[in-house]
């Protein structure tokens, strides 16, 4: 048996995202409605110490070399800069980032960074504030603009900008965010959305595509092909007028980059997902507070990547959304 988390189709996880919170302080309506959701008891949540064990399995003994915390919103994570501190100690060291809507960042960026964080992403839909409103349902576009700022400024590069373009509300600012991007040095990714939302709300046939931002994006820039490996990145990416600026399209639906997925998932009641799809999840927070060893848990851990599935199948009629929303898995 092999020490890593490989699947039956010879894919090896590599990439843990750990969602510390379900919560969020956004309403964005791609993910979550405006009432918010039933968040998950705090006894239910992994602790400090629960999230530092399982990532030092994953590390030490499962071959993970990049993690990922994701939410909900992982900047209201309470001990989110010992987190860091306390991932950043394992040996081997693991990669740290952190996905983020930017709200709090102004803060944290620093303290962050000094703690070993290596980079953020964070999401960021328009530059209008009242769109933001109407988007994401509180007023919140300052705190995430000067956030972004700080992260840039602490050094958190390259910052990545994630946008979910939706028709006819935003799709029409896809040149002002580049423009925006493009102008501070941020790597901006246009993002197909998916069908993850807590309402159901998603159609396939009123996402923007793919295809339909590189066309537009090639009516204003000259792309060529990154020389940079692509590897198992979720986002193809493309030289802006002949570098080094880089712009990304995250194509999940309409390009599925499955075959080449290197994830694992930790939910932060301390579930292994092994996909953002998976219909079943491995309940290592049980296991661990019955008292199983960090052997036992990372045989548990095999366990859950080895039945991952090949791909996400959106596109097939017996498609079933998974019944956590994005928000509880991390994205
Ligand atoms: P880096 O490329 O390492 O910077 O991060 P990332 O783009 O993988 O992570 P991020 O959290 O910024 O996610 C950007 C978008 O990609 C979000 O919409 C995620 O849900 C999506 N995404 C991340 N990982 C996967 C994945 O394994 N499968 C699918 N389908 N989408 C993913
Ligand atoms: N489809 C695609 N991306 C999504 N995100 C949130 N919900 C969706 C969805 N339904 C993005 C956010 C954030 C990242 C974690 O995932 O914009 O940047
Ligand atoms: Fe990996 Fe699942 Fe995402 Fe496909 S949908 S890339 S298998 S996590």
């Amino acid at each position: 048996r092999t020490t890593g988390l490989r699947d039956r189709f010879g894919r090896m996880a590599t990439d843990l995202r750990v969602s510390l919170t379900d919560r969020c302080n956004l309403r964005c309506a791609y993910c979550m409605p405006v009432e918010g959701l039933p968040w998950l008891p705090k006894a239910e949540l992994l602790t400090d110490d629960e999230v530092v064990r399982l990532v030092r399995i994953a590390v030490t003994g499962l071959g993970v070399t990049q993690v990922r915390l994701t939410g909900g919103e992982p900047l209201l994570r309470p001990g989110l800069v010992d987190i860091v501190a306390r991932l950043a100690e394992l040996t081997p060291r693991p990669r740290l980032a952190i996905t983020t809507n930017g709200i709090g960042l102004a803060r944290l960026a620093a303290p962050l960074a000094a703690a070993g964080l290596d980079r953020v992403n964070v999401s960021l839909d328009t530059l209008d504030e009242q769109r933001f409103f109407e988007l994401a349902h509180r007023r919140r576009l300052p705190d995430v603009l000067a956030g972004i700022e700080a992260a840039a400024g602490t050094g958190l590069a390259p910052v990545k900008i994630n946008t979910v373009l939706l028709r006819g509300h935003n799709d029409d600012e896809a040149p002002a965010l580049l423009d925006f991007a493009l102008s501070h040095g941020y790597e901006l990714r246009f993002i197909e959305q998916m069908p993850l939302d807590a309402q159901h709300g998603w159609r396939r046939d009123t996402m923007v595509t793919a295809d339909e931002i590189l066309a537009w994006l090639s009516t204003r820039h000259r792309l060529s092909p990154d020389p940079r490996e692509r590897g198992s990145a979720p986002a193809q990416t493309w030289l802006v007028d002949g570098g080094p600026a880089r712009v990304g399209i995250i194509a999940s639906v309409t390009r599925p980059f499955c075959g080449d997925c290197d994830r694992t998932r930790l939910t932060a009641d301390g579930q292994v997902r092994s996909c953002l799809f998976s219909q079943d999840e491995a309940d290592l927070r049980g296991a661990m507070r019955a008292g199983a060893d960090d052997g036992e848990l990372a045989d548990r851990w095999r366990t859950a990547m080895w039945g991952k599935a090949p791909g996400h199948a959106i596109d097939d009629p017996s498609f079933l959304q998974p019944s956590r929303p994005m928000s509880a898995i991390g994205g």
